[in-house]
């Protein structure tokens, strides 16, 4: 048994998540923690709301409201969204709680007495219009770089360097289109170069273990060439306060929000333990360099977590060129894998709220089933290349491929079974066939969970429906209506029937960690208690330190079903059926097209 951390990528609260988001970072990581647990590892899987920034900041100017009511409305909103989806987190928190800052005043503090901040006078960009200052992905210009035009004044998405926006060439606001004027300004630099080697030595180990995705690892590799020194304190007036003397009554100074965010991981750990109980009991995770961690996201979140993320963690340790030592929280472990997958489109095109080019994962929750979308992610996500999502394409893989699959297996051997014996028959003599069937479909335990531990979901997702086809045809072959009508036949349709349903209740498991709330229905079909695959709940608590309070996505996922056969119980009582599968009528398609267009 192994110390797993599922690290989940922290959703903005600038609005609600589209299906693209979640098809990134939700629905991949829960597959992957769901098969841990059953595989016997003990998980622990946190994230949480992104509310600091100047996405939020300019969200909420729009809205008219405060930066905080506008995170406590998306917050919300994205936590029901993530738990009706299932997503099966130990805590799903946010960046608010007086927990989190406390946690990210610390790494601060261990950061800078180790000596991995330098102070440096620099230029900050304010438009000459209002005075304001303006954030630097709201500047655009000419890449430093590698000489492209359209990069922000943060990154620059076609070499995927970090930049300054004094560095850009041509600078423009987006907001009003002027050039910013740019005026000295203080700021805290994380020395990265002093962690370079650190770095270095960790990614090549991590290349060497041969388990990230290849254009991940190569990206990382990539942009150790260009380091530099990154500011990690803005010129903003929403976010966590810079923990020293004369920076922390200052309003218009905090910490930068990519330094926070990632320090969420620990943050979410440790409010976890807090609440469990038992305050230390997220060291294990952290703590234990045989822990393991995996990191899920988006591909615009690899740097932040392939660098950013690790050098904080080395200079908090103290393992850069300048020395040190740990602060309170020890020595913290790094990602073992940062699992990113690419983007997903729609309908050809990039999501994008104010074209309309989207699709929220509320309105396709209250539409459709959370299982058939999660299965398309699973089956046609962007796992590791750009997919795109179509309306026609979603109603074929649920019809042909959901329905007419597995939910069809499903429905045909509880049926057969209710209408000839009522319960699981026993098996009589097996045939060579038998055997067979039993032995192959037992093997896509160790086949599918190899698959899903090295993050192939795609190719777990599709052995296991090439499985399912094989089971569907040995039920065509042999032909149990036919046997029905003899009862001569009764022992062998009854060994048919015994054998199919060991089948489904074994693909059953093997799929649940895609389809959990269709796994707990044909469990209770099948005459089970219908709670193999645990479910998240929302929460509303208390915020520990004395803040507001706000919801949580937690949840007990302890009592799984061991990810292996289990042989089915002769007698157990078989219900007719109910599809388990809703079949989508090909209106869908023009339906949510015009949508699209309105
Ligand atoms: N809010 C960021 C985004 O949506 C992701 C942050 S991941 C974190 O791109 F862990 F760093 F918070
Ligand atoms: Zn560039």
């Amino acid at each position: 048994m192994t110390h797993v951390l599922s690290a989940v990528a922290w959703p903005y609260a600038n609005g609600p998540r589209h299906i693209g988001h979640v098809a990134g970072f939700g629905v991949p990581s829960d597959v992957f923690s769901r098969y841990m647990r059953m595989a016997g590892h003990d998980v622990l899987m946190v994230s949480g709301t992104d509310e600091h920034g100047t996405p939020i900041l300019i969200a909420a100017d729009e809205a008219g409201v405060t930066p905080q009511a506008l995170a406590d409305k998306y917050h919300r909103m994205i936590a029901e969204d993530l738990c009706a989806l299932g997503v099966t987190y130990d805590l799903y928190t946010r960046t608010s709680t007086r927990n989190h800052h406390a946690v990210v005043q610390e790494l601060f503090l261990g950061v800078h007495a180790n000596g991995y901040f330098v102070e440096q006078t620099t230029y900050g960009a304010i438009s000459p219009s209002t005075g304001r200052t303006l954030p630097d992905r709201y500047i655009e210009g000419t890449c430093p770089i590698c000489g492209a035009d359209g990069a922000r004044g943060d990154q620059c998405d076609t070499c995927g360097n970090q930049l300054d926006p004094h560095d850009l060439k041509n600078p423009i606001s987006k907001i009003n289109g002027e050039t910013p004027e740019f005026i000295e300004t203080q700021h805290f630099f994380l020395d990265l170069p002093a962690l370079a080697e650190a770095l270095t030595e960790w990614l090549d180990e991590r290349a060497a273990s041969e388990t990230w995705r290849p254009n991940v690892i190569r990206f990382s590799q990539n942009i150790l060439k260009e380091i530099r020194p990154r500011a990690m304190t803005r010129d903003i007036d929403w976010g966590i306060a810079v923990p020293l003397d004369g920076w922390r009554e200052n309003p218009t100074k905090k910490l930068y929000v990519w330094f926070d965010a990632v320090i969420g991981y620990l943050s979410a750990s440790i409010e976890w333990a807090r609440r469990s109980g038992d305050p230390d009991a997220w060291r294990t995770w952290w703590n234990d360099p045989e822990a393991l961690s995996y990191y899920f996201m988006g591909k615009d979140n690899i740097t932040f977590h392939s660098q950013i993320w690790p050098a904080e963690l080395l200079a908090y340790a103290g393992k850069g060129a300048q020395g040190g030592k740990p602060g309170s929280y020890g020595e913290l472990n790094l990602p073992t894998e940062v699992v990113s997958s690419e983007f997903l489109t729609m309908e050809g095109r990039k999501f994008s709220s104010s074209k309309k080019v989207v699709i929220y994962v509320r309105d396709l929750l209250s539409r459709y089933q959370a299982d058939a979308f999660r299965y398309f992610v699973a089956a046609a996500g962007p796992e590791n290349q750009d997919s795109d999502f179509t309306w026609s394409e979603f109603v074929r893989r649920t019809n042909d491929e959901l329905v007419a699959g597995w939910g069809n297996l499903v429905n045909r051997t509880a049926t057969l079974i209710a209408k000839n014996f009522e319960a699981i028959p026993p098996a009589g003599t097996l045939t060579a066939e038998d055997e067979a069937l039993l032995a192959h479909v037992e093997s896509a335990f160790a086949t599918v969970g190899e698959l899903i531990g090295r993050h192939r979901q795609k190719q777990a997702i599709s052995e296991t429906m090439r499985i399912v086809a094989e089971v569907n045809k040995y039920v065509s072959d042999t032909e149990p209506w036919k046997l029905a009508k003899d009862p001569a036949d009764r022992e062998r349709l009854g060994t048919v029937l015994h054998v199919v349903s060991q089948c489904v209740a074994d693909l059953n498991l093997v799929l649940s960690p895609f389809l959990p709330f269709s796994a707990n229905e044909v469990d209770r079909t099948f005459g089970g208690t219908g709670r193999i695959a645990p479910m998240p709940r929302l929460e509303e608590v208390e915020d520990l330190d004395g803040g507001a309070p706000y919801p949580i996505i937690t949840g007990d996922y302890t009592d799984v079903p061991a990810w292996r056969r289990h042989p089915l119980v002769v007698g157990t009582p078989v219900a007719k059926p109910s599809p388990v599968f809703t079949k989508l009528d090909p209106s869908v398609v023009d339906e949510e097209l015009a949508r699209l267009e309105a």
